[in-house]
């Protein structure tokens, strides 16, 4: 369960600023405003984040395919099939770059993934980063936490930029970007044609020390 948006930002100025809250709301702590910070607290603990297997291509597919089928999202048309995903796990995994899923009470519930940006040999230090949470899961936290991950693996190998490139309006994927300090550095007009009309395109940009 997501916490209200007000008591987020509240959180989030309190872990941020703990010396500097004059202008929050002092709460009551009451069993009832205690609640979803409570359910939000278990939900985080009970996901955990663990690298992908070809296993989980029926599970992934469930989560992308509604992205595909029903938004502008992905630019795919076509749902993928668990053969072709289980292919694209092993394919990114064999390039030794990583492809991460989040998993509470045993299922899969979100994943991110980077792949090769361009195939040109100078680039290859550049990746592009990909992430879908399945909706029932979104706002509490775990797609923060499986990006995070991500981005700490990729950190930790030889790459050097990762690019995010988002469908517009997307709030909650611009959100999470710049939320991890991806920086806007392009915008296409008009790039992308799906459901009847044009789609910008955006892309965010990390540089990994
Ligand atoms: C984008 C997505 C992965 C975010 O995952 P999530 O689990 O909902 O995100 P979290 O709850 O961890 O939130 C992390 C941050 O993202 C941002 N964010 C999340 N939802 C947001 C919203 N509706 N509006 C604005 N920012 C939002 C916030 O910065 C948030 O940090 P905060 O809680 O400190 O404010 C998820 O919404 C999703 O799968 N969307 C559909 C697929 C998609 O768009 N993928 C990206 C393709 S480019």
């Amino acid at each position: 369960m997501a916490l209200p948006r007000s008591q987020r930002e509240d959180r989030k100025q309190l872990l941020t600023h703990p010396r500097d809250t004059p202008t929050l709301r002092p709460y009551a702590v009451t069993p009832e405003s205690a609640f979803p910070y409570l359910i939000w607290t278990l939900a985080l603990m009970e996901t955990s984040i663990r690298p992908a297997r070809e296993s989980d291509a029926v599970d992934i597919a469930d989560i992308y395919n509604p992205y595909v089928l029903g938004t502008c999202i992905s630019f795919e048309t076509e749902p993928v099939r668990a053969p072709e995903m289980a292919r694209r796990i092993g394919e990114t995994l064999g390039s030794s770059l990583p492809w991460l899923v989040a998993e509470a009470s045993g299922g899969v519930v979100g994943y991110a993934y980077a792949s090769r940006w361009k195939s040109r040999r100078a680039y290859r230090h550049s990746v592009e980063s990909s992430v879908y949470m399945n909706p029932a899961h979104t706002g509490k936290g775990v797609g923060l936490r499986l990006y995070s991950a991500l981005i700490e693996a990729l950190r930790a190998s030889s790459v050097h930029a990762v690019m995010g490139g988002i469908a517009l309006p997307n709030a909650s994927s611009v959100g999470l970007h710049e939320r991890l300090g991806f920086k806007k550095v392009a915008h296409f007009e008009q790039a992308g044609y799906k459901e009847g009309r044009w789609i910008d395109v955006g892309y965010w940009q990390l540089l990994l020390a």
